[in-house]
C-alpha cells in the first residue's frame, strides 16, 4: 500500500519562528492544524511566498506535530521566492497547499530503514526517521547526513555505537540522539566529528558490516541532489537492497494539471511519463536509475 493524504486542504498557517543558519538556510515553524494532522514523512507543503511571488515553492515536511498543531520546514534560499519567505515574522499569515504527494511506502515489515539526505534533501527522510521510530512498530531507523554548508540543526556527540565508523566521526544531530536514533554526518568540509566524504560512502561503511539477513531488512530511503540519488541507487544494486527516491523538479500547479513537473520513469511494462507532483515525489529508484 501507498501512503498518501487522502485531501489536500489550503489552510491559513501563522508563523511561529524562524531560525536562520549559515548559508541561508532556515528552519521555519508554522502553525497549521490541518498540515499537522495528516502530513506524512515523503510529502510536500505548496506554499505562497507573498504577494509579490507569483508562483508558490514546493517544500518537503521535516516535522509535523499534532500535539502541538504546527509544521516545520528547513529551507535554502536560491531565488527571490525562498527569500522573500524567509523575511517573514513570527505573527506572519502563510498560505499553505498540502500535504501534497505519494510520500514514503514503509509498509515492509520488520524493516530497517536506512535514510540518505543531501543539504536541504534532509527534511523528507529526517522526518521519516523519526516517524518511524515514533510509530515503534519494530522499525530501527538509522540515519546519514551530508553537508557542504554547516548543518542547520544542533549536533552533538554521539554514544549511539554505529558499526564501521571511526571513532573520530561521532558527530549526530541532538534531535535524532535524543530520539536514541543512530544517525552520523558527512562532509566534503573540514566539519569537527563528520566523515570526510560522501555521504552515500559513510552509509556504505555501515552496510557493509551487515549480515545477509540483516541486508534483507534494509530499505533505503534518500532525498538530495541527483548525484547522490543516482549513488544511492548505485548501493542499492550493489547490495541487492530496496530504495525509495525523492524528486524534485519544477513546479507550477502542484496538483497534477501542467504536467511541467513530469520525469521519465521505466516500469517492467515500459517506459512511462510521471508527474513528480502527484505520482511522487517518491519512486522507486530503480524506476529512475533502471540497472
Ligand atoms: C517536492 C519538492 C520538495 C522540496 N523540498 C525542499 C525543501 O524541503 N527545502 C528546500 O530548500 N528546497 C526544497 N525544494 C526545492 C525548492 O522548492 C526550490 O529550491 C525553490 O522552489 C526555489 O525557489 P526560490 O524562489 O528560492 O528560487 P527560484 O527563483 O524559484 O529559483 C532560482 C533558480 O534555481 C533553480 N531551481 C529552482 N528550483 C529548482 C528545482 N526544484 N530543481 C532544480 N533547480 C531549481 C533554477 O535555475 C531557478 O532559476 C523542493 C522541491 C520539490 C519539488
Ligand atoms: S506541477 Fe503541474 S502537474 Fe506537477
Amino acid at each position: 500500500m501507498v501512503h498518501r493524504s487522502a485531501t489536500v486542504f489550503e489552510e491559513k498557517s501563522r508563523v511561529i519562528q524562524q531560525i536562520e543558519f549559515a548559508g541561508e538556510q532556515f528552519v521555519l515553524t508554522l502553525e497549521a492544524h490541518k498540515s499537522s494532522i495528516t502530513a506524512l514523512p515523503g510529502e510536500f507543503a505548496f506554499v505562497d511566498c507573498g504577494e509579490n511571488i507569483l508562483l508558490r515553492r514546493p517544500l518537503s515536511y521535516l516535522r509535523a506535530n499534532k500535539e502541538q498543531k504546527t509544521v516545520e520546514f528547513l529551507y535554502k534560499i536560491i531565488g527571490p521566492g525562498l527569500e522573500a519567505l524567509s523575511k517573514l515574522q513570527p505573527g506572519d499569515e502563510v498560505s499553505l497547499m498540502g500535504p501534497i504527494g505519494t510520500g514514503f511506502n514503509f509498509e515492509k515489515p520488520n524493516q530497517i530503514p536506512v535514510v540518505i539526505g543531501g543539504g536541504v534533501g534532509i527534511p523528507p527522510v529526517l522526518f521519516l526517521a523519526e516517524y518511524l521510530k515514533n510509530l515503534n512498530q519494530g522499525h530501527a531507523p538509522i540515519a546519514f547526513f551530508g553537508s557542504e554548508l554547516p548543518f542547520p540543526f544542533a549536533t552533538v556527540k554521539s554514544l549511539i555505537t554505529v558499526n564501521g565508523m571511526k571513532n573520530d566521526n561521532n558527530t549526530s544531530i541532538v534531535d535524532m540522539e535524543n530520539k536514541n536514533i543512530p544517525c552520523r554526518l558527512a562532509s566534503l568540509n573540514d566539519f569537527e566529528g563528520c566523515y570526510q566524504g560522501y555521504v552515500t560512502a559513510l552509509a556504505e561503511q555501515w552496510i557493509r558490516t551487515l549480515s545477509k539477513e540483516e541486508l534483507k531488512r534494509i530499505v533505503i530511503y534518500a532525498c538530495g541532489p541527483e548525484p547522490m540519488l543516482q549513488a544511492a541507487a548505485k548501493l542499492a544494486e550493489v547490495y541487492q537492497i530496496d530504495c525509495q527516491l525523492s524528486l524534485e523538479e519544477f513546479m507550477a500547479c502542484a496538483i497534477g494539471g501542467c504536467a511541467g513537473c513530469v520525469v521519465e520513469v521505466t516500469l517492467p511494462e515500459g517506459v512511462a511519463m510521471k508527474r513528480v507532483c502527484v505520482d511522487g515525489p517518491v519512486f522507486d529508484a530503480q524506476s529512475i536509475f533502471p540497472r
